[in-house]
């Protein structure tokens, strides 16, 4: 598939996924709360400052930020479908935060001046964008300089069962998701150091430190994971939901067994490990 096609169903597939998101927001954001405190850590906000949050989603790493800021300092909230965009500024409202000013903004076209940010943030996003050295550049014009940039992406599959068990259900069933997850847009493709290497020293950031960060995703039980997976998983959700049920139920005599080496204390703990990449 063409890049911008690939883009624009990536539109498509997240707006769709986004009140799954808005209703899931709490848990979606305590299960990887780790990752979003290092982002906000190694971009170092102070009162007064500006920071742009990229693929926010719902906003709450950003939201963050936002309450180091203080009243003087701003924090631009977006994602690319509006829909998001709509659930972040609920959120930002019911945490009663006014310094935050929420935006539909595509990470590979900011439409912000050069040098105006001092800060930029996103979370599980770059991954997903197809032309993501374009994203880089972007995030680089709009850095002032001394600016940070703190992002985070997943690690390899095998390091993600949480990601991989449903993949590794439907494969043996003849189900294969479209795309390549290893090619860039893909959600394996930021997924080693050397590539955030390469992807920030290419956009010109010389000052780069990547770290792996684990932890542990929780589900009441199977059901809770397949639910879950398939309500928020933008791309392979609209994927699964096009089998037929007779099919599904085959997926999940080979899901749910796979499930049993992660139970833990009466419910389900997989693993996900995270590539955290600070620049500046
Ligand atoms: C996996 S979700 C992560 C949301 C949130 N950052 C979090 O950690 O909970 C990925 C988000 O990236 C957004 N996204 C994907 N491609 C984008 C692009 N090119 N520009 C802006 N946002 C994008 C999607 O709309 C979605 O909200």
């Amino acid at each position: 598939m063409a890049e911008p096609d690939q883009a624009r169903e990536s539109l498509r597939h997240w707006g769709m996924v986004a009140p799954t998101w808005e209703a899931s927001r709490d848990r979606l954001f305590e299960n990887l709360r780790s990752v979003s405190e290092w982002l906000v850590d190694h971009v170092r906000p102070e009162a007064g400052q500006t920071i742009l949050e990229l693929t926010a989603g719902t906003g709450e790493t950003g939201f963050l930020a936002a309450s180091r800021l203080g009243p003087d300092g701003r924090l631009i909230s977006s994602d690319f479908a509006s829909a998001m965009v709509d659930a972040a500024k609920r959120g930002a409202a019911a945490r009663g935060l006014d310094n935050v000013d929420c935006r539909v903004i595509d990470a590979t076209d900011i439409d912000l001046p050069d040098d105006s940010v001092d800060g930029v943030l996103s979370r599980f996003g770059l991954m997903l964008v197809p032309a993501q050295d374009q994203a880089m550049r972007e995030i680089r014009r709009v850095l002032r300089p001394g600016g940070r940039c703190a992002y985070a992406t997943w690690g390899p599959p095998e390091r993600n069962p949480w990601l991989f068990q449903m993949i590794a259900a439907l494969l043996p069933n003849g189900w294969t998701p479209p795309g390549d997850p290893a090619a860039p847009g893909g959600v394996f493709s930021l997924a080693t150091a050397d590539r955030n290497r390469e992807l920030t020293a290419g956009a010109g950031f010389a000052d780069v430190s990547v770290e792996e960060l684990e932890g542990v995703m929780r589900f009441a039980d199977p059901d809770d994971y397949w639910q879950m997976s398939m309500s928020v998983a933008g791309p392979v959700a609209e994927f699964v939901a096009s089998i037929g049920d007779g099919q599904l139920d085959a997926i999940r005599a080979t899901l749910d067994p796979s499930l049993a080496p992660f139970e833990r204390d009466g419910g389900l703990e997989l693993p996900w490990l995270a590539v955290a990449t600070s620049v500046a």
